[in-house]
């Protein structure tokens, strides 16, 4: 499994240290997707930092692979404006990027994410400790036992919509279609969710028409402490056009759920891999009810989650074998 994995990594940095340095291209799904992207960045790093790709198909774009160069720019908005966006493909309706706050310089930017940014303070989080804690507790309990299961739709997405639906004070029942719609955001048509871009601005037209429901119903209702209602009541934020407190409404569903998400795919991740290890993060035991539940440790067993799926297989042959681990070569990437 893993021995695969290096051939594809041997692979894909024989082809890397082939091709011409100024025709070099990060942007390329495929790469992420098979975890074969460590070669470009491994030789950009190295020979060419600060990297522009002239040939893409969503136009040409730079590529800053070193810590200090992407804090410089990070930090300098007047010379590195966020301005008109992020991303070198950016989501349109129609009418160009939506405006959202990432992709916009102080003083707007400032605040609306002050506007925003109680709901996950640390004195709310403190809060919903208890409840997000239950959630997974419920979860992992639920799991099945002995058999093989997907980690990332039973858990990751799982406990990620739950936590984001009450962020965003929606019905439970609709966190899935959550989860859904952010995936179509970041989906390139064509690589597997949406197949053409018309397609995915359909999609669209529904989240949309769900979330302008949700601000209706909070902006005629007192303020509450969820996202939707801090937006509908914000005083820098509640006179904003539709597209814009939709395109906030995207920023938070993506920021929220990409994350978190893959987080908790990348840390089980962990677990599957750790037997091989002297030190292990995480060990799975058997909870009170019987179920399967992880905790720290430096010597337990080795881990038994009964992982695998299309994406979850995807990261464990992804993982580098135990004698690249131990020589300090690891990864951090997670499925999406
Ligand atoms: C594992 C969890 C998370 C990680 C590791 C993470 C990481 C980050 C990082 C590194 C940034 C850029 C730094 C910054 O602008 O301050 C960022 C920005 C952002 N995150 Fe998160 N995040 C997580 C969870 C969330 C959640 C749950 C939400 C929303 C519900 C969220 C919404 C945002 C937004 C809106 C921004 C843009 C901030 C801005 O433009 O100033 N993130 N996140």
């Amino acid at each position: 499994m893993a021995d695969g994995n290096l051939a594809n990594l041997a692979q894909a940095r024989d082809e890397v240290y082939a091709t011409p340095l100024e025709k070099l291209n990060p942007a390329q799904p495929a790469l992420f997707q098979a975890n074969t992207m460590w070669p470009i960045f491994e030789r950009l790093r190295a020979e060419d930092p600060v990297h522009y790709t002239e040939e893409h198909e969503f136009g040409p774009y730079w590529s800053i692979t070193k810590y200090n160069d992407i804090m410089a720019i990070d930090t300098n908005h007047q010379v590195f404006s966020s301005e008109g966006g992020i991303t070198i493909a950016e989501q349109t309706q129609g009418d160009g990027p939506l405006p959202m706050f990432i992709a916009m310089d102080p003083p707007r930017h400032d605040v609306q994410r002050k506007t925003v940014s109680p709901a996950v303070s640390p004195t709310s989080l403190q809060v919903m400790e208890p409840l997000i804690r239950e959630r997974a507790a419920m979860i992992l309990d639920n799991l099945p036992i002995g058999e093989e299961f997907d980690w990332v739709d039973k858990v990751s997405k799982e406990l990620t919509g739950m936590t984001l639906a009450t962020l965003f004070g929606m019905p439970q029942e609709d966190r899935r279609q959550l989860i859904y719609w952010s995936d179509v955001v970041t989906a390139a048509p064509g690589q597997g969710l949406v197949d053409t871009i018309e397609q995915k601005m359909a999609i669209f037209v529904e989240y949309h028409a769900y979330f302008t429901k949700l601000w209706n119903e909070r902006v005629n209702a007192p303020p509450t402490g969820d996202l939707i209602s801090m937006l509908a009541h914000g005083e820098a934020t509640r006179n904003m056009e539709p597209r814009e407190y939709f395109g906030n409404v995207v920023l938070l569903t993506v920021g929220g759920n990409d994350t978190t998400r893959n987080t908790m795919a990348s840390r089980s991740r962990r677990a599957t891999r750790s037997s091989c290890g002297t030190s292990r993060a995480t060990a799975t035991k058997r909870s009170s009810t019987g179920r399967t539940t992880t905790s720290s440790t430096a010597s337990g067993p080795a881990p038994t989650f009964p992982l695998a799926s299309a994406s979850t297989a995807a990261w464990a042959t992804a993982w580098p074998s135990c004698s690249s681990r131990s020589s300090g070569k690891r990864s951090s990437s997670a499925s999406r």
